[in-house]
């Protein structure tokens, strides 16, 4: 008979199975525990129930489902939550506060309906377009995450040669587990050229993997400005990513109590949080002194008001024969919140998106918007195109893959949401990206929680 426990989770979490062995009793989640520390404690009562009974799974031990068996980002999620240690997933699963904006990102997917077409010849498909001016096989590129060896010893390697095989784009974290140039030599960008190798190549003629590199501005500017020399040298990585939207650490709950339980038992020291980021950038001191230390294009990331992506544009593209160092050289934006990691009930990228079509519209044209946070299916991705995004990122998603098979997991990250986006594609009526355009959604179900103005500029759209 089903666990009514086990029902519970699945009613607040939306995943599809509990995600620790039956055998073992799941406490109920309390309404006001947040989600990862909930991941955590059943995780860490499995594995205490498991030493106390030598017949016992121990999660740790248990092997995941074959790739080819898990359908979706879900099952990914629930697989690496049985593999990876109580340390990671209080990592990359928690938010901040009460992870009602990591919530909101998935959830916001799900408001948002789609309205296809009929009688477009959909035979074929293709999903290659361009970020910030750089061929992709697919309108996807993995978001930067710190740490990717917690999640398997292939770290960032793995990601970037799962991303070749896709053609997708990866953003190396400013923190990430390996040296930037390790990480882009680790990709033949020959064999990235054909799928004639890979049993996941998605389309033939995949254009080679490119990198960007994620920049967080520290306190010690000089050790910033050294690190961008060394990314300088590497000529895979095309353009940089400026993190914007946390100049403080946000409050993770999950994180700190592990890190306290590890300091009880005698673990790992908790170290203090190391925040070296800068907390005073603003938009003409550190876009000119970034300029001065890059000649990559500059993207954005972080932004979570359609005001400061209409700035993000005039400062690209200023009027009246006005020139700033950084004119030209400001190419896009990530609508982004952290995946939820830093400052919680925010709106979401979607909102910012909608936003943008009603007060700004001209920023689509003028810089390349991209977005992520909460993506989970292709018809995700393709809402998000609709609705004016040139690509999406995924965070978590790319590190469970990881978790669960390394570089090959990471595949079939991508391959799965690869494949989603094209079915949801054609059964929509479209045929490329580009073809994405609003009237293919529908707000309807959003109306409570989009201003008037916004819902009443959307649905006059969505007529034409
Ligand atoms: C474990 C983890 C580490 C992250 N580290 C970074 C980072 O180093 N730099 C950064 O700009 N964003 C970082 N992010 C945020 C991601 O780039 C991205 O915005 C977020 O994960 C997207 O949400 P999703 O996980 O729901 O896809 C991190 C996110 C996670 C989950």
């Amino acid at each position: 008979m089903a666990n009514p426990r086990a029902a519970q989770w699945r009613n607040h979490t939306g995943i599809t199975r509990p995600v620790l062995d039956s055998t073992v009793v799941l406490t109920s989640r309390p309404a006001w525990t947040d989600h990862s520390t909930y991941l955590v404690q059943q995780r860490e009562q499995c594995i205490a129930a498991a030493d106390n009974d030598p017949s016992s799974p121990r999660p740790s031990l248990e092997k995941a489902p074959p790739l080819h068996q898990l359908l979706s980002i879900a099952d990914l999620q629930e697989s690496a939550l049985r593999v990876l240690s109580p340390k990671a997933i209080s990592y990359y699963a928690s938010a901040s506060d009460d992870e009602i904006t990591k919530h909101a990102n998935s959830r916001i997917f799900q408001s948002i309906l789609l309205r296809p077409r009929v009688f477009r010849d959909c035979t074929s498909c293709s999903l290659s377009t361009t970020i910030v001016g750089n061929k992709v096989g697919i309108p996807l590129f993995v978001s930067p995450a710190a740490s990717a060896r917690l999640a398997h010893r292939d770290g960032e390697t793995g990601i970037a040669r799962a991303c070749a095989r896709f053609g997708a784009l990866q953003v190396i974290s400013h923190n990430a587990s390996m040296r930037p140039a390790d990480i882009v030599n680790s990709v033949n960008t020959r064999t990235s050229m054909s799928d004639a190798a890979s049993p996941y190549g998605h389309e033939s003629n995949l254009p080679p993997v490119s990198f960007a590199w994620q920049l967080y501005v520290l306190k010690d500017l000089a050790t910033s400005e050294r690190i961008l020399a060394e990314i300088k040298k590497l000529p895979q990585i095309k353009f940089i990513v400026l993190t914007l939207d946390a100049p403080f650490p946000g409050k993770r709950e999950a994180d700190e109590r592990h890190k306290a339980r590890d300091l009880r038992t005698g673990g790992a020291q908790a170290q203090p949080q190391v925040w070296g980021t800068e907390a005073g950038l603003t938009w003409h001191k550190t876009l000119s002194w970034l300029v001065r230390h890059t000649d990559l294009p500059i993207v954005l990331k972080g932004l979570q008001s359609w005001e400061d992506v209409y700035l993000a544009a005039s400062l690209a593209e200023p009027q009246q024969g006005q020139q700033y160092p950084f004119s030209g050289r400001l190419r896009g934006v990530i609508l982004s919140n952290h995946g939820g990691r830093a400052l919680d009930t925010t709106t979401t990228p979607v909102h910012v998106l909608l936003d943008i079509h009603r007060f700004c519209p001209e920023v689509l044209s003028k810089l390349d918007i991209l977005i992520d946070g909460g993506i989970q299916r292709g018809t995700d991705i393709v809402k998000a195109l609709a609705l004016g995004a040139k690509a999406v990122g995924i965070g978590r998603a790319a590190l469970y893959g990881l978790a669960v098979g390394g570089e090959d997991g990471v595949a079939r990250a991508l391959e799965i949401l690869a494949e989603e986006t094209t079915t949801a594609m054609k059964l929509l009526g479209v045929t490329s990206p580009d073809e994405l355009r609003p009237h293919h959604v529908s707000l309807c179900s959003l109306s409570s929680q989009l201003t008037r103005a916004v819902f009443i500029h959307f649905c006059s759209r969505g007529r034409q």
